[in-house]
């Protein structure tokens, strides 16, 4: 049996505190055997890791390990993506489709936020439990499946029980093994550790050197609640890693990093307000940082072109959109946006376009050479403006309106953003 030491390590779980290593030992324990496993803890506490390691080290570990995200399947469509569906069994349903239960036989499910499954649904996952029968969506053929099961929950099951959102009969199935992962505030020996893996990450993956705490930001940190956890503290580290000049972080400039409220506060289950407010405060400075970003590249291609034209009449002429759209003009078109789009990708390949034109040869293998260093930087912020747009718009279902005033910028803007990329 692999050591909890060596299982660490092989998935990348940082930490020492013993109730850490008592829940990774148990999912040692149980991953030779087919019993049920219910992951329980707070959001961030990285409940992810524990069905990945149970399916790793059993004999299941060569067929499908299939992570469902619960809460994030819209309630018409989860019996059809767990079970199946037959073909007309809806209006849709033009072939038949064979669900997740199907498709991971002999293999691992993991069933993420398993709470907030609907009610209709906890009934056909009670049956595969009991017996691994199941009916795909409108069929009354009955098909076996074996699969192993394994859920997580960050929300109090107790109370979802008391409330009749839950069934009691499927909670006691499915959490025959309760693993919990303590909350971070309770993982005090690691917290510093953790920060330092983090900032190490981050600083080599934007080429910058690793930031550092003082002893005073490091006791700030330790007494803080981290009401978001892991995933709190890993975005704190990322934000420092990225926006500090001074990599010497003092307990002032860390204290601007973290949420004021409820430092003090007891422990509740669910804190998704805490971790949102944090959110926005960085999805905030990314957009301040895209936005210039943005206006810079325009202001290149302005430059090179009057460094290659010379005359401005000329540059102002043709380049009257670029213009605007530096100098402001939230109100032009979307023809406008797809020229100005096509001008920015020119920007990236000046010097191939260009090398018949030699006498401007040294100006724009400069250029190159700064382009191809601006383009590297700005890689892992594109991402970042993608993730932020793909967030928001699926919180607001796709309204592009609300997502446009979250993100704080025009619709038109936003219509523009989707377009190029392609979402
Ligand atoms: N011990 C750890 N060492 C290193 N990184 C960790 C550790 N625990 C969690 N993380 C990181 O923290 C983040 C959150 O973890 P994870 O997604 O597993 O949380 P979760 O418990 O599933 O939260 P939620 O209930 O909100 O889904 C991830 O980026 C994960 O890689
Ligand atoms: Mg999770």
């Amino acid at each position: 049996m692999e050591s909890i030491q060596a299982i660490k390590q092989r998935f990348g779980i940082i930490g020492n505190t013993q109730s850490l290593n008592r829940a990774i030992e148990k999912a040692i324990q149980v991953s030779p055997t087919d019993i049920s496993v219910l992951v329980t803890g707070e959001s961030g506490v990285g409940k992810e890791s524990i069905p990945k390691i149970i399916h790793q080290l059993s004999h299941r570990k060569h067929n499908k390990y299939i992570a469902v995200n619960c809460g994030a399947i819209p309630e018409g469509t989860i019996d059809s993506e767990l079970f199946g569906h037959e073909k007309g069994s809806f209006t849709g349903a033009t072939q038949t489709r064979e669900g997740y239960f199907e498709v991971a036989d002999g293999g691992t499910i993991f069933l993420d936020e398993v709470g907030e499954l609907p009610l209709t649904t906890q009934v056909r996952l009670l049956r595969v439990l009991e017996n691994g029968e199941f009916l795909k969506v409108g069929s009354s053929k009955v098909q076996k499946t074996n699969v192993r099961i394994v859920a997580a929950t960050n929300v109090n099951m107790f109370e979802a029980i008391e409330k009749e959102k839950f069934r009691e009969d499927l909670y006691y199935r499915l959490s025959t093994v309760d693993i919990h992962l303590p909350p971070l505030r309770e993982r005090q020996e690691d917290i510093h550790l953790l920060f330092r893996k983090f900032a190490s990450d981050f600083a080599l993956k934007y080429k910058m050197p690793t930031i550092k705490l003082t002893d005073a930001a490091v006791q700030m940190l330790l007494k803080h609640r981290w009401g978001g956890n892991i995933r709190q503290l890993r975005n704190v580290a990322e934000q420092l890693s990225v926006l500090e000049q001074n990599r010497t972080i003092s307990a002032d400039t860390l204290k601007s990093y973290l949420p004021t409220s409820g430092t003090n506060l007891p422990a509740v289950i669910k804190t998704s307000k805490a971790e949102s407010d944090f959110s926005s405060e960085r999805e905030i400075l990314y957009k301040v940082l895209f936005d210039m970003k943005s206006d810079l590249n325009d202001l290149k291609k302005l430059t090179l072109e009057l460094m290659k034209n010379g005359n401005g009449k000329d540059v102002e002429k043709k380049n009257e959109s670029l213009i605007q759209k530096i100098y402001g003009n939230d109100d032009e078109d979307d023809a406008d946006y797809e020229e100005d789009a096509t001008e920015n990708n020119e920007v990236l390949s000046i010097p191939e376009h260009s090398s018949n034109h030699d006498k401007n040869e040294p100006v724009l293998d400069k250029y190159h050479f700064a382009e191809e260093i601006e383009e590297e930087e700005t890689l892992s912020l594109h991402d970042k403006e993608l993730e932020l747009i793909k967030k928001s718009l699926e919180r607001h279902s796709g309204k592009r309106k609300l997502a446009a005033a979250e993100l704080g910028i025009s619709e038109r803007t936003l219509y523009r953003k989707i377009k190029q990329y392609d979402l």
